[in-house]
């Protein structure tokens, strides 16, 4: 099939610049996109990929003032180290750059005056809390207080962690600054707002009917928010740090980092190209492909394109194929819990095996659902795939022909069933890998390519060209002719995986083999060549070197738990009598169903012994609805109900939180009667 495309403009989200880069970014943006725009460039196709540094944001002048030093520094410390990073895992950006450049403020500040001038905005004043000790306005997240509904007294402005209500700052009750812990107070402030609710029905209509083929995760994320209703949503803040709002009479206030940080695309696609940028953005021939991660779908697919769409000469992206995340050994990535794999780190730790990684995050992508990185998984793949069948076979195959033919493609004789066998396997990788790439199926196209070395492996297995060869010369070398032509292969269809490897085995062949389109071909290395030295592709990770990580992260996992321990102290004592007035029982769970448009609440309904009582949880993160029918919880019987999403909630199932936040229901040892006191 023709595409009506002539070209393609490839982004990667542009990461925060305010701590270095870690696996689940790897795995979730970088790594993909570098698949991706690799493949595309074998194939001779117009392609550019643009990344950069996202440089603005509450979150880098928070960091700053920890440290004692200006926005600016963090970000100059972080954009280096991320830079040389992606550098080093071979992700081939044309441009890196970065939210703080001087192109980017140009662009971002006249796209914001363009789309004032149209009357693309509205205006509004509200009130908002602001932190007279540190001078500033406060963000949702950084005003604590109490939960109006459960009483949590670490509820944040947006939202309550423990009960799952989405909170508004000022239904705290006794507020204060996460920043200076000081009583925050009211004060008027007018913003920019990009009225979302004017651009539903396209957004509908182009997202719902027209990208259908979008992945699941994504398509199922854009349309719960159109099915929600879309809200204007403010693209400016009261803050010191971000490109200035260029509107007369607003000092004091810049671009949210949401509105400015996707432009940067575009500014770095200009920084770039200074004189042909424009057919990158505006020309409808141009394919525009973005590579996120699941947190940041709304950002592309809703919000970012009504910016493009107002502004009126820029083209939508054509896909986003977004990631879902990357957990490290059974637990979610923390970058403020020092949960997870650094990239400087692993670096230092496996120096040159940047494909490794590569390798395993691929095969074990989060494309449709969540993903678990392990250090073993980590050496099993390496051991048993890279070393025991790539690796392998590429070694047995150079250096049997160094041995018997002195390092010279030996000609080819008749062939056998076991030729037709592992010709076939070539004939076909070609198209299975092209039909996986083109839709984004990273994983499961490695795994294609992986069977063609596979398949290599198994022929020289089977055939043992070295029991033959002082008695059958004639055979040996169509065997090693045809397993060095699968090597061959093999060094292009890994190119876009493997970069590190495929010039290595492109080295090795002395063949400078690259073009997509000889993928296949049974003659790249012609009679009589003379390949390149072998060494080894890939080596063995022994145990010891897979222990020194696990023990580092059970370390961090201790200090952690020290350090919740300390934060989580035993409360004051409480007399007796407290206790007693809280009706404490079981119940048995007769129903169970997720709350419409609250993904953390689930509605319950409760046998508690003499009737049927309906309970909503916030534990919707935490369990299926499935999982809990037919199990008995503990639940306070007598607290006055409450509505929450506008359901009668008449008690509170009680929980255990674990020190990662996680909930797990109390469920009593023995199945007891209904309405049994807990005491
Ligand atoms: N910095 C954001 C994050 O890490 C991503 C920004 S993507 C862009 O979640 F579109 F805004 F550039
Ligand atoms: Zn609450």
């Amino acid at each position: 099939m023709e595409s009506k495309f002539k070209r393609t403009t490839v982004t990667s989200a542009l990461p925060y610049a305010n701590g270095p880069v870690h696996i689940g970014h790897l795995a979730g943006v970088y790594v993909p996109a570098d698949i991706y725009v690799r493949y595309l460039r074998a194939k001779h196709e117009d392609v550019i990929f643009i990344g950069g540094s996202d440089e603005h944001g509450v979150p880098i002048t928070i960091r700053a003032k920890k440290e004692g030093c200006t926005p600016q520094d963090v970000v100059d410390r972080y954009h280096k180290l991320i830079k040389e990073s992606f550098d080093e895992f071979g992700i081939s950006f044309d441009i890196y750059s970065r939210t703080t450049s001087k192109v980017h403020e140009e662009t971002a500040s006249d796209f914001f005056r363009k789309l004032y001038d149209k009357g693309e905005f509205v205006e509004k004043t509200s009130e908002q809390y602001y932190d007279e000790e540190a001078g500033q306005f406060l963000a949702d997240r950084y005003i604590v207080g109490e939960c109006p509904h459960c009483h949590n007294p670490r509820a944040y402005g947006d939202q309550c962690e423990a009960c799952g209500t989405s909170l508004s700052p000022t239904e705290l009750i006794n507020p204060h600054s996460a920043i200076s812990g000081s009583k925050p107070v009211m004060r008027e402030t007018r913003h920019w707002y990009l009225p979302l609710d004017r651009h539903e029905a396209w957004l509908r209509k182009w997202i719902l009917e027209e990208h259908k083929e979008w992945r699941p995760n994504v398509y199922g994320q854009c349309k719960s928010w159109l099915d929600m209703g879309l809200q204007p949503r403010a693209v400016s803040r009261d803050l010191d740090w971000g490109i200035p709002v260029p509107v007369e009479g607003a000092d004091g206030k810049v671009l949210y980092v949401w509105f400015d940080a996707p432009i940067g695309y575009i500014s770095n696609t200009k920084e770039l190209l200074p004189d042909t940028w424009e057919k990158w953005w505006k020309d409808p021939e141009t394919r525009l492909i973005h590579f996120i991660g699941k947190d940041n779908i709304v950002f592309h697919c809703i919000v970012f394109p009504a910016m493009l769409k107002a502004e009126g000469s820029y083209i939508l992206p054509d896909n986003v194929p977004a990631n879902e995340f990357l957990n490290l050994e059974g637990d979610k990535i923390s970058t403020t819990r020092n949960w997870a794999i650094w990239l400087h780190e692993y670096l230092r730790d496996f120096p040159g095996k940047q494909d490794v990684l590569r390798y395993v995050l691929t095969a074990n992508a989060p494309e449709t659902k969540d993903n678990d990185f392990t250090w073993r998984d980590f050496q099993a793949r390496n051991n048993n795939e890279l070393v025991a069948v790539f690796g392998n076979f590429v070694n047995r195959a150079l250096v049997l022909t160094k041995k018997y033919f002195d390092g010279h493609v030996p000609p080819l004789g008749m062939l056998t069933a076991a030729e037709d066998e592992v010709m076939a396997e070539l004939a076909a990788v070609k198209g299975n890998v092209e039909r996986l790439l083109d839709v984004f199926k990273f994983r499961d196209a490695q795994k294609e390519a992986m069977a063609l070395a596979r398949a290599g492996n198994k022929y020289l297995a089977d055939t043992e060209p070295w029991k033959l060869a002082k008695t059958e010369m004639g055979r040996v070398a169509t065997i090693l002719n045809v397993s060095l032509q699968l090597v061959a292969n093999l060094a292009i269809v890994f190119g876009p995986f493997l970069p590190f490897s495929a010039e290595k085995l492109r080295k090795m062949l002395n063949c400078d083999v690259k073009d997509w389109e000889r993928l296949g071909e049974t003659g790249l290395l012609p009679e009589g060549h003379l390949l390149g030295e072998p060494e080894l592709l890939f080596e063995k990770i022994d145990d010891a070197v897979i222990e020194a990580q696990v023990q580092k992260l059970q370390d961090t996992k201790k200090a952690n738990e020290a350090a919740d321990r300390k934060a989580n102290p035993i409360k004051e004592d409480a007399p007796f009598d407290d206790f007693q007035r809280f009706d404490i029982r079981v119940g048995t769970v007769l129903e169970c169903t997720k709350v419409p448009k609250a993904d953390k609440l689930l509605q319950f309904k409760i046998d508690d012994g003499i009737s049927t009582r309906t309970i909503v949880s916030g534990i919707a993160k935490h369990y299926n609805p499935e999982e809990l029918v037919g199990k008995q919880v503990c639940f306070v019987a007598n607290f006055p109900a409450r509505k929450l999403k506008g359901i009668e909630s008449q008690g509170m199932i009680l929980s255990a939180e674990d020190l990662d936040g996680s909930l797990s229901v109390i469920t009593p040892m023995r199945q007891v009667r209904p309405g049994s006191e807990v005491k």
